[in-house]
């Protein structure tokens, strides 16, 4: 075997076969992109498990009572609320269609946790009527329409607060939430009329307070503050401290740790509100955004100013270097341990200069045809996709002790066609 290095933001699985090729999951990815076509999402499940686990665990060794409950925005598949589910993970939901893929995948009702700052009728009647565990309020006008429907369901519908602590986490302004001019949540001057009116309304109960400080966090200071802000509230018997943990994106990366995030947070939840809190978490990108790579095939190699390496996906696959900046790093699946020597940005196929999914690679001669895989996509990179310039989305591939799953199939030119219904005759 050979034992030349691979960057760490690879799963923990990744390794140079004896073909030389990047092998992931026991998966030789050379062959992978040829048995089901590029762009493609490969999902390595052992890392998905491996770090579920470790929440788990982090948070029964803080010796508190609660429950994980994954953001399911970050990776919104069936596939994965499945192996979450069997993991006894609870599920952050923030939609009606998360809200099916979540059921469908297995998370039963009372285990999942509605969100949202724009809920519809629709939205809040499914999640009423259909049992789910918790919704977090977000403003006042939402506890009537709650209020009512649960009535008309006959039950009592628990509920989180969700609160704006006016706390800003270490991230950037797009991904920033807990800041005191945030669209989500209420804020602490309106806290005390919304509390009351939930104990005034029929039918719910309010059970524990929530924040959520933004994504993308190195640790659990911002965290702490926020539940020292909300703490002024009273105590409830849940506190829900959000998601938000980062990771690395390429080698060098600070790397966000699941065991300190934990631990910090259950510091913060016992410090303010006692040992005896329960303590929910609810973490996205962290359960899954390292398991992902993505598959590509170099279409054309040219320079100019820059060496540009033109593959067949982009933002249609991947939003986040345009919509955030998010640095990616790429090598090439062929020969992961060849000498690297072209600095080169890796662009994607559309029709925007922005669309540059690497933008500082150095890669072993790249050619077209060969397999480019980009570490780091299993959190929001499927769930952000489109059909901009009419690109089939690609499918998600869970990859395990050499077994390759196709758990999302490739959309089709029917697909794309399904919804068009033409100019019904007008000329
Ligand atoms: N809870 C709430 C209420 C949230 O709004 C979010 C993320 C999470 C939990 C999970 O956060 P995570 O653990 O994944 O950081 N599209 C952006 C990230 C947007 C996050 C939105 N809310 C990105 O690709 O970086």
């Amino acid at each position: 075997m050979n034992t030349q290095t691979l960057t760490p933001v690879l799963p923990a699985s990744a390794r140079i076969a004896d073909s030389g090729h990047l092998e992931v999951g026991g998966c030789d990815m050379v062959d992978l992109a040829r048995r089901f076509g590029t762009p493609a999402y490969v999902m390595d499940v052992a890392e998905m498990r491996s770090r579920a686990r470790r929440f788990n665990d982090a948070l029964a060794a803080s010796g508190l009572e609660g429950t994980i409950k994954f953001a399911s925005k970050a990776c919104p598949i069936v596939a994965v609320a499945e192996l979450f589910a069997g993991m006894g993970l609870g599920c952050d939901v923030t939609s009606g269609g998360e809200l099916r893929i979540a059921l469908r995948g297995g998370f039963a009702p009372e285990t999942i946790l509605f969100h949202g700052n724009a809920k519809s009728d629709e939205e809040i009647h499914e999640a009423v009527s259909g049992g789910v565990g918790l919704i977090a309020v977000d403003n006042a006008a939402e506890v009537e329409r709650i209020s009512a429907e649960a009535v008309k369901a006959g039950r009592t519908q628990e509920l989180l607060l969700r609160l704006t602590p006016g706390v800003e986490g270490d991230t950037i302004a797009a991904i920033s939430t807990g800041q005191a001019d945030s669209k989500f949540g209420v804020s602490l001057e309106d806290a005390p009329a919304v509390i009351e009116a939930v104990a005034a309304a029929d039918g719910l109960e309010l059970v524990g307070l929530h924040v959520h400080i933004g994504s993308q966090l190195g640790d659990t200071g911002a965290l702490a503050r926020a539940a020292e802000v909300v703490a002024q509230f009273g105590s409830f018997p849940i506190v829900n401290l959000g998601g938000g943990l980062g990771v690395a994106y390429r080698s060098g990366d600070p790397d966000g740790d699941i065991e300190e995030f934990v631990a910090g947070a259950a510091a913060a939840a016992k410090a303010n509100f006692g040992d005896g809190i329960r303590l929910m978490l609810e973490p996205g990108r962290a359960l899954v955004a390292t398991a992902g790579v993505t598959l590509y095939s170099v279409e054309s190699v040219k320079r100019n100013v820059s060496n540009w390496v033109a593959v067949d996906g982009g933002i249609s696959d991947n939003l986040r270097p345009l919509a955030y900046g998010a640095p990616y790093e790429a090598l090439v699946a062929d020969r992961p341990g060849a000498e690297a020597t072209l600095e080169c940005k890796v662009a994607g196929k559309h029709c925007e200069s922005g669309d540059v999914i690497v933008r500082e690679a150095v890669l072993p001669d790249p050619v077209p045809g060969d397999t480019i895989a980009v570490p780091v996509t299993g959190a929001y990179g499927h769930s952000m996709s489109s059909n901009y310039n009419g690109a089939l989305r690609p499918p998600v591939i869970f990859v395990e002790n050499g077994e390759a799953t196709e758990v999302v199939r490739r959309e089709t030119w029917d697909d794309l066609l399904a919804r068009e219904l033409g100019g019904q005759g007008r000329a």
